[in-house]
């Protein structure tokens, strides 16, 4: 983008908007969870989610979003093994062996809650469950280093280290981002670290989601050119992803888009 915008940061009513959006969606994720297994299409989840947001008087931010010409045609992204992001539910049956990650994302009296997590459809191999367990971990690791006007390259710093550890892809090419009245704002949240994030800080009041995508290969990806939205690794890897969208206070982060139901930090896959 060409225009540089500035960070929005909220005030207190505002803050108290988006924990509440924050914690519709997280409602919404506990409600679809138990839904996520095997012989489930990815098409039903989507009814899910769309049916359930929907009830509750709320809107599915996923759906008609993006470009006029070609606007994401589905209320959640559903991404199945080597599809990094952006996977548009349809008629895929989940199998043993497949990881997928359910992504959505609500608008909540015009404030948004986005998340994600990655189910596993036991049994899975050995190194599937690593790429998943590091996603999951790497995106516990940046939330708990992160304090009040802290460094916004502090994110990009832990999830890397993280991840190579185990020589695990971290893509750079989708990233993070400001969350509020908008879908996707400034600032950007790479998950490596930038000159661009170096200059930033987690000032209070900003609201913004972490969401690494750890491949099992290479951290590069090819978009779909027939749907125009799919992401896939580019070497046929899986790939893995954690969403939460997040708050920074004067006194700490505070996680928007969790409740007691979902998997906690040190969760063991
Ligand atoms: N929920 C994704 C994110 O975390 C964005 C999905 S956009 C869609 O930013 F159009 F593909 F739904
Ligand atoms: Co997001
Ligand atoms: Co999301």
């Amino acid at each position: 983008m060409l225009i540089k915008q500035k960070k929005i940061l909220l005030t207190p009513i505002e803050r108290d908007a988006m924990r509440v959006a924050g914690r519709f969606n997280a409602e919404l994720m506990d409600f679809v969870r138990p839904h996520v297994k095997e012989g489930v299409s990815t098409g039903e989840i989507d009814r899910m989610v769309h049916q359930y947001t929907l009830d509750h008087g709320h809107i599915p931010a996923c759906l008609g979003y993006g470009p006029a010409k070609n606007p994401y045609p589905k209320s959640c992204c559903t991404s199945v093994n080597q599809v990094v992001c952006h996977g548009i539910p349809g008629n895929y049956v989940l199998r043993p062996g497949d990881i997928v990650n359910l992504d959505v994302t609500t608008i909540v009296d015009g404030w948004h809650g986005d998340q994600s997590e990655t189910f596993i459809i036991e049994p899975i191999a050995g190194e599937v469950r690593q790429v998943v367990q590091c996603a999951f971990d790497s995106l516990h690791l940046a939330i708990e280093a992160l304090t009040p006007s802290c460094s916004l390259d502090l994110i990009g710093q832990v999830i890397a280290r993280h991840a190579a550890q185990f020589r695990f892809g971290v893509v750079d090419k989708y990233v993070g981002h400001g969350i509020g009245r908008r879908f996707h704002e400034p600032p950007n949240v790479s998950h490596v670290p930038t000159r661009e994030a170096k200059s930033q800080r987690i000032e209070p009041g900003l609201c913004f989601t972490i969401e690494p995508m750890i491949n099992g290969g290479s951290k590069k990806t090819i978009e779909d050119t027939r749907d125009g939205w799919t992401v896939r690794t580019a070497d046929g890897k899986v790939s893995a992803q954690f969403e939460h969208t997040l708050l920074m206070t004067e006194t700490g982060i505070e996680v928007l888009t969790t409740t007691q139901l979902g998997p906690q930090r040190g969760h063991k896959f």
